[in-house]
This record gives structure tokens, sequence and C-alpha cells, in this order.
């Protein structure tokens, strides 16, 4: 198949698949989901995400028919329905179905799963972003559906021909749209703590620890947009983009005063991938 789409057990290409309007993910957003990046039809990391995403799920009372290794094992075999040697693996939990109210508390979730070909591409390319003002709430630790702020922000900086958006909080860095921001400084890491204002990114957990691991400092500490404008790199990372230096913020050159570093970096981080995935 060149895509797949999952709704609780029902499999399609994603395009012919169908969702009751009685979802709630339809009309509230309220439900929770995860993404990885798979190759060689291994998914990446897959554990990590499932360990977040029932984690999101049990914070929200939404209950997942399948048990941990049952989720694992449905996205091992679908993968392997799907043509191509990279994907990127989608998974959503709603709270389930019922009419339109509030409070309305289905039994079960719904599960819905997409499989599409996405190539993790050239991570040495430099990524253009912008800077915008944090719109969003106090529960930015959970990977909700509900995105309206990151898309709108994201729509932003599309338009203005950047890749991505970068949110700050009163002159406080957060995150990206839908990534996490870090810099370094000074030959460390400097990364914003995890707290409700950030997603705690299996990408960022995993450059700590590489970094750590050769002995470079992480501080996890609120850093500000000087900080971030005067950095000698500004480092995005997500399951999709791995690890990707900043290029600009709003047209302005950034970084690129630490190249030897990044490079490093990214290399291990590569090299973890290309190793957990090799066929
Ligand atoms: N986004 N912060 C936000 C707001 C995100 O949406 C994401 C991921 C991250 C990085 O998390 P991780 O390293 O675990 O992928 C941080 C996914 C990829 C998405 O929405 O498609």
């Amino acid at each position: 198949m060149k895509n797949l789409g999952y709704y609780n057990g029902k499999i399609g290409l994603i395009e012919e698949m169908s969702v009751p309007m009685t979802d709630r993910a339809f009309y509230f957003g309220d439900g929770v989901y995860d993404a990885v990046m798979c190759r060689n039809n291994i998914p990446y990391l897959l554990d990590e995400h499932i360990d977040r995403f029932y984690h999101n799920c049990n914070r929200l009372s939404i209950v997942v028919e399948l048990s941990k290794s049952e989720l694992f094992s449905t996205i091992c075999s679908l993968v392997r329905m799907v043509e191509g040697e990279e994907k990127f693996v989608y998974f959503h939990a709603s709270r389930g179905n019922a009419l339109r109210a509030h409070s309305a508390m289905p039994k079960n979730g719904s599960l819905c799963i997409m499989i599409t070909e996405q190539k993790m591409g050239d991570i040495r390319l430099k990524m253009n972003t912008i800077l915008v003002p944090d719109i969003r709430y106090e529960l930015c630790d959970i990977k909700t559906l509900n995105l309206l702020p990151s898309v709108l922000v994201a729509q932003r900086a599309s338009i203005d021909g950047a890749d991505e958006a970068i949110f700050q909080r009163n002159g406080i860095i957060t995150e990206g749209s839908h990534s996490n921001v870090s810099i370094i400084s000074n030959g460390k890491i400097i990364t914003a703590p995890s707290d409700c204002h950030i997603l705690p990114g299996v990408t960022r957990a995993h450059l700590i620890k590489e970094a750590r691991s050769i002995g470079i400092m992480v501080e996890e500490r609120p850093y500000t947009i000087e900080e971030l404008l005067e950095a000698d790199e500004v480092l995005i990372t997500s399951s999709s983009k791995m690890l990707r230096g900043v290029a600009t913020i709003d047209g302005e050159g950034v970084g690129g005063k630490n190249p030897e570093l990044l490079a490093r970096l990214q290399a291990i981080m590569m090299d973890n991938y290309l190793s957990y995935t090799s066929a």
C-alpha cells in the first residue's frame, strides 16, 4: 500500500478511511497522539514513544483497549504493509465515541494510526525559523490533539518562507511549534526545563544523554531570547527532523559558531538511528 490508515481495527488507504462523527477527536480534540520515524520497517524508539503515549492517556483517563505490547506489535505489523524505506508513523487515541457533550465519558477510547512514506532528509541542512509569542496553555507537556496555536504559528512560518516557529513566553524560549529548541553556548548545551511549558521530546532526551556521554555539559534551565540570538548554535530536535541546526531567526543569521560540536552530535544521533533501524 502507498499509505495506511487504521481506525479501531479497520484498515485502508488513508484517503478512503472515514471516522464516525461521534469521535471526540473530531469536535473536541479530546485525545493524545505520538509519532515515530520508521526505517526498514523498524519503528525507531517505539517503546519510548509508546510509554509517553500511555502516560498521556492515563493523565487524561483515556482508555486504550490495546495493551502497550499489543500496540507495539500492531504498529510493527502495519508498517510492513506500506511501501518505502523510511516512513512516519502517527498514532492517536481519542476519548472515544459519544454524542457531543463536554462531560461525556465513553468507556473505551478510539485508536487511529496513520503511516505514510517520509524521509528524514539531510539533517545537515539548517532551518529557517521565526520567533513568536507562546500563546499556549499550561498543559504543553501533554501531547494533545489540540494544536491550534502550533498550527497557526507553523502556518505563519510557512507563509514567511521559514521551516519552524520558535515560541517565547515572556522573553523565555520554550520550544518550537512541533519540535524542541536548545542552544549550544560556550561548549555547553542549554535546553528549557521539562515542565508544563514544553513537550518532553524523546529526541531531546536522547540529545541530552548523548551529549553527556561525550562529556558535554547540559543545563536544563530557562534561557532568554538574547541567549538564543547570541548562541553558538541553535538546535532543533524532533522525531522527524532528528537534530538540525538553525540558520536564521526572523531572517537574521544565528549560530554557526560551533559547527564541529553540532556535526559531532548529529553524527552520533544519526549513527544510532541507522544502527537501530538496520535491517
Ligand atoms: N512533534 N515539541 C512539540 C510541541 C512537538 O510537537 C514535538 C514533536 C516535539 C519533539 O518531540 P519528539 O522528539 O518526541 O518527536 C517537541 C511531532 C513530531 C509532530 O507533531 O509531528
